[in-house]
């Protein structure tokens, strides 16, 4: 896929079909991510942990969810009390990029012009991240204690792929 035709048709996927995606497939795919430009030559300090099994991924969405509500518990209306607002979807494998915001930033983008270039479909979810930065759940996922994470992706094969939100328009400044 041409790289202007995957930034236009990559969309927030949040229906997956419940088909393992394939190691080798993951691992491309984050290679992919970790091409993102680094800062200098040196090695970026970023981690990529990748978690695998739909159910046991619904099951931290909950507990993502629940945690959410309960260290922001000012904030009514917030999606904590949307029913239907799930953290993690049905997704059957998710990415947590950890390390200084910009590299994960990069790569994350990356990750998901490349996922959807070989077939798979992603969502960034920013729901859960009070919850991944805890201590304990980046001990239950192995994340480094060192490390924050900064970029959580689901992935899978897509289910449904939605229409486009509408895109203002930026402002464009020129000098001359
Ligand atoms: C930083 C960030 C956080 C996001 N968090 C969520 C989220 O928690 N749940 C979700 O379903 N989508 C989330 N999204 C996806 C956006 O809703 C989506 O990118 C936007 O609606 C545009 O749709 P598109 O990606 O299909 O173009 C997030 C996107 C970004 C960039």
């Amino acid at each position: 896929m041409e790289v202007i035709e995957a930034i236009h048709t990559r969309r927030s996927v949040r229906q997956f079909l419940p088909r393992k995606v394939e190691r080798a497939l993951l691992e491309q795919v984050i290679l992919d991510a970790a091409w993102a430009p680094p800062p200098t030559s040196l090695q970026v300090p970023w981690t990529f942990n990748v978690v695998e099994g739909q159910e046991r991924i619904s099951a931290y969405g909950k507990l993502a969810k629940e945690y959410a509500r309960a260290h922001r518990p000012e904030a009514e209306g917030w999606w904590t009390e949307n029913p239907d607002f799930e953290v993690f979807w049905d997704a059957p494998t998710i990415i947590i990029i950890s390390g200084p915001v910009e590299d994960c930033c990069r790569a994350g983008q990356n990750l998901m012009l490349s996922a959807h270039a070989r077939g798979l479909g992603t969502c960034w979810v920013g729901a859960p991240m009070l919850w991944l930065r805890t201590p304990e759940t980046k001990a239950e996922l192995h994340i480094p204690p060192d490390v924050t994470p900064v970029s959580a992706l689901c992935i899978g094969y897509p289910a449904h792929i939605p229409d486009a939100p509408p895109r203002g328009r930026p402002a464009i400044i020129w000098s001359h």
